[in-house]
Protein backbone atom coordinates (compact mmCIF):
# COMPACT_ATOMS: atom_id res chain seq x y z
CA UNK A 1 0.00 0.00 0.00
CA UNK A 2 1.05 3.77 -0.36
CA UNK A 3 0.32 5.06 3.49
CA UNK A 4 1.03 9.03 4.22
CA UNK A 5 1.70 9.97 7.61
CA UNK A 6 0.95 12.66 8.68
CA UNK A 7 3.37 14.11 11.80
CA UNK A 8 5.72 11.54 10.26
CA UNK A 9 8.48 13.42 11.66
CA UNK A 10 7.49 13.47 15.33
CA UNK A 11 8.99 11.32 18.09
CA UNK A 12 5.97 8.43 17.45
CA UNK A 13 5.80 9.01 13.91
CA UNK A 14 9.45 8.64 13.37
CA UNK A 15 9.09 5.18 14.83
CA UNK A 16 5.72 4.25 12.83
CA UNK A 17 6.91 5.62 9.69
CA UNK A 18 10.36 2.94 10.25
CA UNK A 19 7.66 0.07 10.91
CA UNK A 20 5.74 1.01 7.84
CA UNK A 21 8.74 1.14 5.37
CA UNK A 22 9.12 -2.04 5.92
CA UNK A 23 5.70 -3.33 4.13
CA UNK A 24 4.37 0.03 2.78
CA UNK A 25 5.35 3.11 0.63
CA UNK A 26 5.39 5.67 2.72
CA UNK A 27 4.75 9.58 2.63
CA UNK A 28 5.17 12.14 4.96
CA UNK A 29 3.25 15.31 5.60
CA UNK A 30 4.59 17.57 8.12
CA UNK A 31 5.06 21.22 8.89
CA UNK A 32 8.76 20.52 9.64
CA UNK A 33 11.24 20.06 6.74
CA UNK A 34 12.62 16.15 6.21
CA UNK A 35 15.46 14.97 6.09
CA UNK A 36 16.86 14.09 2.46
CA UNK A 37 16.05 10.91 1.10
CA UNK A 38 12.45 10.36 2.85
CA UNK A 39 9.29 11.65 0.83
CA UNK A 40 7.73 14.44 2.33
CA UNK A 41 5.28 16.84 1.85
CA UNK A 42 6.40 19.70 3.47
CA UNK A 43 2.55 21.74 4.72
CA UNK A 44 0.22 22.26 7.29
CA UNK A 45 -3.00 19.82 8.31
CA UNK A 46 -5.02 23.00 8.73
CA UNK A 47 -4.63 23.74 5.10
CA UNK A 48 -7.13 21.37 3.02
CA UNK A 49 -4.76 22.22 -0.07
CA UNK A 50 -1.60 21.14 1.36
CA UNK A 51 -3.97 18.08 2.48
CA UNK A 52 -4.70 17.41 -0.49
CA UNK A 53 -1.81 17.75 -2.44
CA UNK A 54 -0.33 14.96 -0.19
CA UNK A 55 -3.04 12.62 -0.06
CA UNK A 56 -3.39 12.23 -3.72
CA UNK A 57 -2.39 8.75 -5.09
CA UNK A 58 -2.41 6.61 -1.49
CA UNK A 59 -4.32 3.94 -0.47
CA UNK A 60 -4.17 4.85 3.18
CA UNK A 61 -3.62 7.74 5.79
CA UNK A 62 -2.12 7.55 9.02
CA UNK A 63 -3.21 11.07 10.62
CA UNK A 64 -0.58 11.94 13.70
CA UNK A 65 -0.02 15.29 13.20
CA UNK A 66 -1.10 17.61 16.16
CA UNK A 67 -0.62 19.50 19.32
CA UNK A 68 0.34 16.06 21.04
CA UNK A 69 -0.95 17.82 24.84
CA UNK A 70 -2.80 20.77 26.11
CA UNK A 71 -1.56 23.72 26.56
CA UNK A 72 -3.71 26.44 27.49
CA UNK A 73 -2.73 29.15 25.56
CA UNK A 74 -3.13 27.73 22.26
CA UNK A 75 -7.17 27.32 21.85
CA UNK A 76 -7.36 28.25 18.86
CA UNK A 77 -4.58 26.30 16.98
CA UNK A 78 -6.54 22.89 18.98
CA UNK A 79 -9.81 23.63 17.01
CA UNK A 80 -7.02 24.43 13.63
CA UNK A 81 -4.44 21.81 14.32
CA UNK A 82 -6.61 18.97 15.80
CA UNK A 83 -9.80 19.26 14.85
CA UNK A 84 -10.16 20.75 11.51
CA UNK A 85 -6.54 18.86 10.61
CA UNK A 86 -9.18 15.94 11.36
CA UNK A 87 -11.84 17.20 9.05
CA UNK A 88 -9.27 18.01 6.25
CA UNK A 89 -7.58 14.69 6.39
CA UNK A 90 -11.36 12.72 5.96
CA UNK A 91 -12.34 15.18 3.37
CA UNK A 92 -9.01 14.50 0.72
CA UNK A 93 -9.76 10.75 1.81
CA UNK A 94 -13.40 10.44 0.76
CA UNK A 95 -12.82 12.83 -2.36
CA UNK A 96 -9.88 11.18 -3.68
CA UNK A 97 -10.69 7.75 -2.51
CA UNK A 98 -8.43 6.96 0.04
CA UNK A 99 -10.19 4.06 1.59
CA UNK A 100 -8.26 3.25 5.34
CA UNK A 101 -7.75 5.97 8.04
CA UNK A 102 -5.97 5.43 11.35
CA UNK A 103 -6.25 7.87 13.43
CA UNK A 104 -3.84 8.78 16.75
CA UNK A 105 -6.81 9.48 18.90
CA UNK A 106 -5.82 9.54 22.28
CA UNK A 107 -7.07 8.29 26.39
CA UNK A 108 -7.53 12.18 27.58
CA UNK A 109 -10.29 11.29 25.30
CA UNK A 110 -12.31 9.62 28.55
CA UNK A 111 -10.75 12.73 31.01
CA UNK A 112 -8.95 11.39 33.76
CA UNK A 113 -5.65 13.20 32.70
CA UNK A 114 -5.96 16.94 33.01
CA UNK A 115 -8.99 17.18 34.80
CA UNK A 116 -8.97 19.93 36.86
CA UNK A 117 -10.74 18.60 39.95
CA UNK A 118 -10.82 15.32 40.61
CA UNK A 119 -12.69 12.60 37.96
CA UNK A 120 -13.20 9.36 38.80
CA UNK A 121 -14.19 6.52 36.11
CA UNK A 122 -17.67 4.90 36.78
CA UNK A 123 -16.28 1.83 36.66
CA UNK A 124 -12.93 -0.01 36.35
CA UNK A 125 -10.88 -1.18 33.77
CA UNK A 126 -11.67 1.83 31.77
CA UNK A 127 -12.95 0.31 28.42
CA UNK A 128 -13.44 1.70 25.16
CA UNK A 129 -17.48 2.15 26.59
CA UNK A 130 -16.83 4.10 29.29
CA UNK A 131 -18.45 7.54 29.41
CA UNK A 132 -15.97 10.18 27.95
CA UNK A 133 -16.15 13.30 29.85
CA UNK A 134 -12.75 15.49 28.14
CA UNK A 135 -11.48 17.81 30.86
CA UNK A 136 -9.32 20.36 28.28
CA UNK A 137 -9.41 20.95 24.31
CA UNK A 138 -6.72 18.52 23.71
CA UNK A 139 -8.82 15.58 24.86
CA UNK A 140 -12.24 17.33 23.19
CA UNK A 141 -10.02 17.61 20.13
CA UNK A 142 -9.44 14.09 20.04
CA UNK A 143 -13.10 13.19 20.92
CA UNK A 144 -14.23 15.52 18.15
CA UNK A 145 -11.59 13.65 15.61
CA UNK A 146 -12.83 9.86 16.69
CA UNK A 147 -16.58 11.77 16.00
CA UNK A 148 -15.51 13.03 12.58
CA UNK A 149 -14.30 9.83 11.35
CA UNK A 150 -17.56 7.64 13.25
CA UNK A 151 -19.91 10.22 11.12
CA UNK A 152 -17.49 9.89 7.67
CA UNK A 153 -16.57 6.26 7.45
CA UNK A 154 -19.80 4.33 7.42
CA UNK A 155 -21.52 7.01 4.94
CA UNK A 156 -18.53 7.37 2.47
CA UNK A 157 -17.55 3.23 2.70
CA UNK A 158 -13.84 4.53 4.50
CA UNK A 159 -12.24 2.09 7.09
CA UNK A 160 -11.47 4.02 10.17
CA UNK A 161 -9.47 3.10 13.12
CA UNK A 162 -9.07 5.33 16.43
CA UNK A 163 -5.79 4.25 18.54
CA UNK A 164 -6.67 5.56 22.02
CA UNK A 165 -3.04 5.71 22.97
CA UNK A 166 -2.07 5.95 26.53
CA UNK A 167 0.83 8.53 27.73
CA UNK A 168 3.55 7.25 25.29
CA UNK A 169 6.72 6.26 26.93
CA UNK A 170 10.34 6.71 24.86
CA UNK A 171 12.14 4.50 25.89
CA UNK A 172 15.44 6.52 24.77
CA UNK A 173 14.28 9.37 26.22
CA UNK A 174 16.11 10.08 29.49
CA UNK A 175 14.19 12.48 31.28
CA UNK A 176 10.87 10.82 29.71
CA UNK A 177 11.72 7.60 31.61
CA UNK A 178 12.88 9.11 35.10
CA UNK A 179 8.99 10.58 35.39
CA UNK A 180 7.57 7.33 34.40
CA UNK A 181 9.54 5.45 37.00
CA UNK A 182 8.97 8.64 39.46
CA UNK A 183 5.72 6.88 39.53
CA UNK A 184 7.08 3.72 41.71
CA UNK A 185 8.27 5.67 44.63
CA UNK A 186 5.32 8.30 44.68
CA UNK A 187 2.32 6.44 42.90
CA UNK A 188 0.42 9.78 43.61
CA UNK A 189 2.02 11.27 40.80
CA UNK A 190 0.67 8.77 38.65
CA UNK A 191 -2.87 8.85 39.98
CA UNK A 192 -4.71 10.77 37.18
CA UNK A 193 -2.75 8.91 34.20
CA UNK A 194 -4.29 5.76 36.26
CA UNK A 195 -0.66 4.59 36.07
CA UNK A 196 -0.69 3.99 32.03
CA UNK A 197 1.92 3.95 29.51
CA UNK A 198 2.57 2.61 26.18
CA UNK A 199 5.85 2.13 24.67
CA UNK A 200 6.33 3.77 20.84
CA UNK A 201 7.42 0.50 19.16
CA UNK A 202 3.80 -1.23 20.54
CA UNK A 203 2.08 2.06 19.30
CA UNK A 204 3.73 1.39 15.61
CA UNK A 205 2.69 -2.24 16.29
CA UNK A 206 -0.93 -1.02 16.64
CA UNK A 207 -1.27 1.30 14.27
CA UNK A 208 0.55 -1.32 11.18
CA UNK A 209 -2.48 -3.60 12.96
CA UNK A 210 -5.04 -0.55 12.01
CA UNK A 211 -3.67 -0.62 8.82
CA UNK A 212 -4.76 -3.94 8.07
CA UNK A 213 -7.96 -4.36 9.80
CA UNK A 214 -10.41 -5.21 7.65
CA UNK A 215 -13.68 -4.64 10.10
CA UNK A 216 -15.54 -1.27 10.60
CA UNK A 217 -16.52 1.59 9.49
CA UNK A 218 -15.08 2.57 12.32
CA UNK A 219 -13.30 1.41 16.07
CA UNK A 220 -12.09 2.89 18.09
CA UNK A 221 -9.57 0.87 20.62
CA UNK A 222 -7.23 1.01 24.09
CA UNK A 223 -4.24 1.17 22.99
CA UNK A 224 -1.41 0.68 25.82
CA UNK A 225 0.75 -1.40 28.14
CA UNK A 226 -0.06 -4.99 29.11
CA UNK A 227 0.44 -3.36 32.59
CA UNK A 228 0.85 -0.48 35.33
CA UNK A 229 3.83 1.16 36.30
CA UNK A 230 3.51 0.48 39.77
CA UNK A 231 5.66 -1.47 42.09
CA UNK A 232 2.16 -3.00 44.30
CA UNK A 233 -0.90 -4.63 42.93
CA UNK A 234 -2.99 -3.22 40.76
CA UNK A 235 -5.73 -3.41 43.57
CA UNK A 236 -4.39 -1.76 46.29
CA UNK A 237 -3.52 1.54 43.77
CA UNK A 238 -6.87 1.31 43.34
CA UNK A 239 -7.81 0.83 46.93
CA UNK A 240 -5.62 3.73 47.83
CA UNK A 241 -6.54 6.36 45.57
CA UNK A 242 -9.71 5.31 43.78
CA UNK A 243 -11.56 3.78 46.71
CA UNK A 244 -14.76 5.63 44.79
CA UNK A 245 -15.06 3.63 42.12
CA UNK A 246 -18.39 2.04 42.06
CA UNK A 247 -17.84 -1.07 40.41
CA UNK A 248 -14.67 -2.99 39.40
CA UNK A 249 -15.13 -5.56 36.32
CA UNK A 250 -13.15 -8.92 35.45
CA UNK A 251 -12.36 -7.29 32.07
CA UNK A 252 -9.27 -9.13 30.30
CA UNK A 253 -8.56 -10.32 33.75
CA UNK A 254 -8.79 -7.39 35.94
CA UNK A 255 -9.86 -9.18 39.45
CA UNK A 256 -7.59 -11.83 39.21
CA UNK A 257 -4.33 -10.53 37.73
CA UNK A 258 -1.74 -9.20 39.72
CA UNK A 259 -0.66 -5.55 37.82
CA UNK A 260 -3.15 -5.32 34.86
CA UNK A 261 -3.40 -2.25 33.53
CA UNK A 262 -6.31 0.67 34.38
CA UNK A 263 -7.18 0.91 31.18
CA UNK A 264 -8.47 -1.93 29.25
CA UNK A 265 -6.56 -3.41 26.35
CA UNK A 266 -8.96 -6.13 25.56
CA UNK A 267 -10.68 -4.87 22.74
CA UNK A 268 -7.55 -4.39 20.95
CA UNK A 269 -6.34 -7.79 21.85
CA UNK A 270 -9.38 -9.40 21.11
CA UNK A 271 -9.68 -7.74 17.43
CA UNK A 272 -6.95 -6.37 16.37
CA UNK A 273 -4.84 -9.04 17.73
CA UNK A 274 -2.57 -6.45 19.57
CA UNK A 275 0.25 -7.87 21.77
CA UNK A 276 2.15 -5.36 23.37
CA UNK A 277 5.71 -6.54 23.53
CA UNK A 278 7.86 -4.03 25.76
CA UNK A 279 7.26 -2.73 29.19
CA UNK A 280 8.95 -0.11 32.32
CA UNK A 281 11.15 -3.25 33.64
CA UNK A 282 12.86 -3.70 30.24
CA UNK A 283 13.97 0.30 30.84
CA UNK A 284 15.82 -0.53 34.63
CA UNK A 285 19.01 0.24 32.85
CA UNK A 286 18.09 3.84 32.07
CA UNK A 287 16.18 4.26 35.66
CA UNK A 288 19.80 3.01 37.19
CA UNK A 289 22.29 5.29 34.88
N1 LIG B 1 3.00 11.49 22.96
C1 LIG B 1 1.97 10.95 23.63
O1 LIG B 1 2.10 10.58 24.81
C2 LIG B 1 0.64 10.75 22.93
C3 LIG B 1 -0.39 10.08 23.62
C4 LIG B 1 -1.62 9.90 23.00
C5 LIG B 1 -1.81 10.35 21.71
N2 LIG B 1 -0.80 10.99 21.06
C6 LIG B 1 -1.04 11.50 19.70
O2 LIG B 1 -0.06 10.98 18.81
C7 LIG B 1 0.20 11.95 17.78
C8 LIG B 1 1.70 12.20 17.65
O3 LIG B 1 2.20 12.64 18.91
P1 LIG B 1 3.76 12.85 19.18
O4 LIG B 1 3.97 12.59 20.62
O5 LIG B 1 4.58 12.12 18.17
O6 LIG B 1 3.89 14.42 18.95
P2 LIG B 1 5.10 15.23 18.30
O7 LIG B 1 4.84 16.67 18.65
O8 LIG B 1 6.42 14.63 18.67
O9 LIG B 1 4.89 15.02 16.75
C9 LIG B 1 3.88 15.68 16.04
C10 LIG B 1 4.37 15.87 14.60
O10 LIG B 1 3.32 16.53 13.90
C11 LIG B 1 3.87 17.66 13.23
N3 LIG B 1 2.83 18.69 13.21
C12 LIG B 1 2.38 19.43 14.26
N4 LIG B 1 1.43 20.27 13.84
C13 LIG B 1 1.27 20.05 12.51
C14 LIG B 1 0.44 20.61 11.53
N5 LIG B 1 -0.41 21.59 11.82
N6 LIG B 1 0.52 20.13 10.26
C15 LIG B 1 1.40 19.15 9.94
N7 LIG B 1 2.24 18.59 10.84
C16 LIG B 1 2.17 19.04 12.11
C17 LIG B 1 5.07 18.10 14.06
O11 LIG B 1 6.01 18.85 13.28
C18 LIG B 1 5.62 16.75 14.53
O12 LIG B 1 6.53 16.23 13.58
C19 LIG B 1 -0.62 13.19 18.15
O13 LIG B 1 -1.82 13.16 17.43
C20 LIG B 1 -0.91 13.00 19.63
O14 LIG B 1 -2.10 13.65 20.02
C21 LIG B 1 0.42 11.21 21.64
Amino acid sequence: MRVLVTGGLGRIGKVVVERLAAEHEVDILDVAEGPEGKRCFVGNVSDPAAVAEAMAGQDAVVHLAALYRYYPERHAEFVEVNYKGTFNVLEAAVKQGVGKVVYASSICAYGFLNYHEKLVPSYLPVDEGHPKTPSDLYGLTKLQSEQLCQAYAPRYGLRAVSLRLATVWFPDQLENTRRFYSWLAAPEQGANYLWNYVDVRDVAQAVALGLSYEGGPHEAFNVGADDAVADVPTRDLVRRFYSEVAELRNTDGFLTRERPPLYAIARAKEVLGYRPQHGWRDYARFYEA
